[in-house]
């Protein structure tokens, strides 16, 4: 992933600055997104929940109220610790997407991804932390083969629509910072990938993973969607 690093050291940075955004309720979207996104897990998956790019966690938490197993990685160190403190339980663990990318290559090793494997989680969940450009269908593949097949994978992501929104034309482009908009003392904001419908489509397809369903949350405007969930399915055994 060629810009993970930069990206994560942004994270690291604003990590406690994110934990408060979250805990203080500071992205009005999230009163919409969140719950759209609890409710299609769990008309999509059964039992088990692999999160990547948890956060502070608050998804993992809310899923194991609905009796739901969860695991989480991330690949931000004061995150993960920040998430085990509010958890019950210490299923988080410190994992890069690289990292991840790298053992379903088989050039490393990993303990933690191993025994995530071996738990057959019934489904993956991105929220919000896809930014890359390159490297998103490599990271799709390689979750794919974490959870076993026929398993869910579903992505909450910014709807391609915000572009017009944000008056920016209608194409795949590196937006700026990633801080922008968000209230609070957030530095050093990283840029992100914003893609449009066509291009994610173009994704799933390389990566074998078929569109089972879109779901298009609406916010306090009910004529515009908050986001974009989309919820995939491994392709490639069928
Ligand atoms: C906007 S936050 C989303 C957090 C959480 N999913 C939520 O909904 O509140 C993005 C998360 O993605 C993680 N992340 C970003 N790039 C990553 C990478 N390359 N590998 C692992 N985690 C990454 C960050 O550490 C951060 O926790």
């Amino acid at each position: 992933m060629k810009f993970e690093n930069y990206i994560l050291s942004s994270w690291q940075e604003n990590a406690a600055q994110w934990v408060e955004t979250i805990e203080q309720t500071k992205i009005p979207s999230r009163e919409f997104t969140n719950p759209a996104l609890i409710d299609c897990i769990k008309n999509q998956i059964q039992k088990s929940v692999l999160e990547f790019g948890f956060g502070e966690g608050w998804l993992g938490r809310s899923l194991m109220k609905e009796d739901y197993s969860v695991f989480g990685l991330d690949g931000t160190q004061a995150l993960v610790t920040a998430a085990k403190q509010k958890s019950d339980t210490q299923n988080y663990a410190l994992a890069t997407f690289q990292k991840i990318v790298n053992r379903a290559n088989s050039e490393i090793q990993s303990k933690t991804l191993d025994q995530i494997q071996i738990q057959q989680f019934h489904g993956a969940v991105f929220n919000f932390c896809l930014y890359e450009k390159e490297g998103i269908s490599e990271i799709l593949k390689s979750v794919s083969k974490l959870i076993s097949t026929e398993r869910k994978i579903i992505i909450q992501t910014i709807h391609p629509k915000s572009m017009l929104a944000m008056e920016l034309p209608h194409r795949s482009q590196w937006v700026e910072d990633s801080w922008q908009g968000l209230n609070g003392n957030f530095k050093n904001g990283h840029p992100w990938y914003f893609r449009t419908l066509e291009d994610w489509l173009s994704i799933f397809e390389f990566s074998k993973l078929q569109v089972e369903k879109i779901y298009e949350p609406l916010g306090k405007e009910t004529d515009r969607p908050v986001s974009i969930i989309f919820v995939l399915r491994n392709a490639s055994n069928q």
